[in-house]
């Protein structure tokens, strides 16, 4: 297979002595991205201070990401983790006493989870949908737990796990035919599979800049419907919350229209250079073509794992995952440090290493980490 981004992969020289398949926890560091982080740094030099340059920044940070997943850079909100966003937009609701039920999954990041868990404290009953034998969550158990009670149904787009990945549209649908709102964590999808927030009809999403938006860890977007956005006032709140920031009334809460009444403080503002330069380039390249490509790599290493007889956590049918494959091995910890000390970048989670490539990967770096992996496994 030929390599589409030759080209692209160029603004990665660290390529060069590691294979960087770990784009599931961080993505290799690109020129663009070490550039925007040194421009922040020069204006600091220079400048001592550029409050107002900075915040354009990450004015242009929130547009980026908008433009990304098709929303207005009026439905985004910054914040500093996908933790704090989900924390944010779970303040928001209201637990009645007929609809205070969350519907979220086993495989869903253990955070969304804790979110909702501490949630019980003002009503919340949290259920969780066990993955299948085939490592997917099916639209069945779904349709059997979403019911009128439900008040959000909170899903990943893509499972940091296994890489199962779930059709948007058609959960939207479900959860709005019982008039529940549909939540989505997209971290492990954004900036690898195409999001239309409108054409899903998505109430609230989240993502970090870390994984495969190519940026770094601090900074997380968070999409709220405008349409929605005005009914919600979230308990966690700041100065950047409020209609004016700079209008200094400590008495009055009046929270600005749209998403911005979900940004709270000072915005990390080094991390959305490094977000709009991520952000930018995968926008530049178009996600459709990476996701077709990072298809092709999901069969390329499911075959080679298949063919060196190990275990697969994730779905087989690649129109079922994301980028990430999940291999099961024993001590996936020590696994992930005998690979890195060859020059080979994977990330363990618990009894799984996650094989998690982004465009600029070549199938030729898949081959080697399979066979690296099958080798340390044989020889242990
Ligand atoms: C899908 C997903 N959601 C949430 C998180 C945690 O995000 P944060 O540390 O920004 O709260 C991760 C981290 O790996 C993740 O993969």
């Amino acid at each position: 297979m030929s390599h589409p981004f030759k080209e692209q992969r160029k603004l990665f020289p660290t390529l060069t002595n590691t294979i960087h398949l770990s784009s599931c926890s961080q993505s290799a560091i690109s020129l663009p991205v070490k550039d925007a982080i040194n421009h922040y740094l020069e204006s600091w030099t220079e400048n001592g201070m550029d409050w107002n340059g900075w915040m354009e920044r990450v004015q242009d940070a929130k547009s980026e990401f908008a433009a990304l997943i098709n929303a207005d850079p009026e439905e985004i909100a910054v914040l500093s983790s996908v933790s704090d966003a989900a924390s944010a937009f779970a303040s928001a609701l209201s637990f009645t006493s007929d609809r205070n039920k969350v519907v979220t999954t086993d495989i869903d990041f253990p955070c969304i989870g804790h979110v909702w868990l501490s949630h019980k404290k003002r009503n919340a009953q949290v259920t969780f949908l066990p993955a299948d034998e085939n490592h997917t969550i099916p639209f069945e158990s779904y349709e059997k737990a979403i019911d009128t009670n439900t008040l959000v149904t909170s899903i990943a787009h893509v499972s940091y796990y296994n890489g199962f990945k779930q059709n948007l549209k058609s959960l939207s649908s479900l959860a709005h035919s019982k008039g529940s709102f549909l939540f989505v964590d997209a971290y492990q999808s954004a900036g690898s599979v195409p999001i239309d927030v409108k054409d899903s009809n998505i109430d609230a999403l989240v993502a970090g800049a870390q994984k495969f938006l190519l940026g770094v860890p601090g900074i997380a977007f968070m999409y709220i419907k405008k349409e929605l956005a005005n009914q919600l006032e979230p308990l966690t709140t700041g100065w950047f919350s409020r209609q004016n920031p700079f209008a200094f009334t400590n008495q009055i809460l009046d929270y600005a229209d749209g998403a911005r009444r979900f940004d709270t403080g000072t915005p990390p503002m080094i991390n959305a250079y490094a977000a709009h330069a991520g952000i930018s380039l995968l926008n530049d390249i178009g996600i459709k073509p990476i996701e077709t490509y990072l298809e092709q790599l999901s069969s390329v290493c499911i075959d080679t794992a298949q063919k060196h007889g190990l275990e697969i956590a994730s779905p087989l049918d690649i129109q079922q995952k994301g980028s990430n494959t999940a291999i099961r091995v024993k001590n996936a910890g020590i696994l992930e440090g005998h690979l890195k000390s060859q020059g080979i970048i994977v990330s363990a989670r618990n009894d799984v290493l996650r094989i998690a490539p982004h465009f600029y990967n070549t199938e030729e770096e898949i081959v080697q980490t399979i066979e690296a992996i099958a080798h340390a496994l044989i020889t242990k």
